[in-house]
């Protein structure tokens, strides 16, 4: 089975909850790819089994600018039923905590893909419980490749 992860952080905590994600993927014999979400092909999409968008949220509820042009790539995109699955790390302390993370979960929906886990938001750094629910949602998409 082959999994893409594709990623946004500007601080660090996405990228290090996403080798934590890879790094639990790989050990259950998955085929990862771990891509920033800049480099990354909307149109490509379905060529992966399944797909794993983490993101940010910026500015008041905002997708973050480096993955705007990915983000509207998707409205374009027909992902044939790919399977996804959609988390992040935003902070509380702002307004609309990880918004950034609903609009993509909405996006992937509405793209045909299919969702095999519920979206997780992370407030800022992970801690063990939430490192315990990012293994929940990859435990997910591994039982749905199955
Ligand atoms: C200027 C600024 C605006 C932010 N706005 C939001 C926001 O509207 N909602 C939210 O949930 N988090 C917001 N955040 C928090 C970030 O999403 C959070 O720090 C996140 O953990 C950063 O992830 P990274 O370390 O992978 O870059 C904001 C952070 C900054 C610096």
């Amino acid at each position: 089975m082959n999994i893409l992860v594709t990623y946004i952080s500007m601080t660090g905590r996405n990228e290090k909850i996403a080798k934590h994600l890879v790094d639990y993927l790989e050990e259950h014999n998955a085929d990862v790819t771990l891509e920033q979400m800049i480099e990354t092909d909307a149109f490509a999409l379905d060529s992966y089994d399944a797909v794993i968008v983490e993101t940010y949220t910026y500015n008041d509820g905002e997708i973050p600018d480096e993955a705007q042009d990915f983000y509207d790539d998707l409205k374009d995109v027909d992902l044939n039923h790919t399977k996804f699955a959609v988390l992040g790390s935003s902070s509380k302390q702002h307004l609309h905590f990880g918004r950034a993370v609903d609009y993509f979960t909405m996006q992937l929906n509405s793209s045909n893909g299919e969702q095999v886990a519920d979206s997780v938001k992370i407030d800022q750094d992970p801690d063990e419980d939430d490192f315990r629910r990012v293994d929940q949602l990859a435990d997910y998409v591994l039982k749905s490749l199955k």
